[in-house]
């Protein structure tokens, strides 16, 4: 299969030395190209995680922001038989990033943050018949009904449900559903096991 998997947590700019992101290192999705490319599938790898070793045997392209993601996969997006959506992306990016460093003040400052593209629920709306679209979720409650409204609303087909303690985390402990199947938790393991998992399922579908 030629896989599409996204890593990382985006990067948004207020100014030219200063970004809003999030706590994601990019493992989880790394991990995935990595298990992807063990079980033979073809990778490419569009990742916005920092300080990662380089990942051999997959087309990597680099990203910054969620806008930047949403480029890259609507230009890959079309070639792949599974997109899997690993990324934290941003769910909000500044309005207007100053074009100069903001200097300091007494004052507080406000920062007017506008509503980012939903990548995921793009590709399910537009994905074709034999396409696969696989989503995260990070919940910290009520972890499955809300992971089945992402699945539902975003049109996957596949949800990934983890919880904030697998964020920059060696080890995750994730539950896995398909629209039509029970929830299925995989036991507590390394990002490495647990990825190879996922991708069996995935080849599954
Ligand atoms: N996602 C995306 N584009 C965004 C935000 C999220 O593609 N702008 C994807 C993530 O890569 C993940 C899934 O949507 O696969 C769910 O992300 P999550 O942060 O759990 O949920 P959100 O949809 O952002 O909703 P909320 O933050 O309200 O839980």
């Amino acid at each position: 299969m030629k896989f599409l998997i996204t890593a990382g947590g985006t990067r948004e700019r207020i100014d030219p030395v200063r970004f809003i992101s999030n706590a994601s290192s990019g493992k989880m999705g790394y991990a995935l190209a990595e298990a992807a490319i063990g079980a033979g599938h073809e990778i490419v790898l569009i990742t916005a995680a920092k300080g990662l070793k380089a990942i051999e045997g997959a087309r990597v392209v680099n990203v910054e922001s969620a806008g930047e993601m949403f480029e890259a996969v609507k230009k890959e997006f079309g070639e792949c038989d599974c997109l899997v959506m690993a990324a934290a992306v941003s769910d909000y990016t500044p309005c207007s990033p100053a074009k100069n460093k903001i200097k300091k003040s007494d004052d507080s400052i406000v920062i007017v943050l506008k509503a980012t593209e939903d990548i995921l629920k793009w590709a399910g709306e537009h994905k074709k018949k034999e396409q696969l679209v696989v989503g995260f979720a990070l919940e910290d409650k009520d972890v499955r009904s809300r992971a089945q409204g992402k699945l539902e609303s975003k049109k996957l087909d596949m949800i990934v449900a983890n919880t904030p303690a697998a964020i920059g985390a060696e080890e995750s402990c994730v539950e896995i559903k398909t629209p039509t199947g029970q929830w299925q938790s995989l036991p507590r393991a390394s990002k490495t096991v647990t990825a190879r998992k996922i991708i069996k399922a995935i080849e599954q579908l």
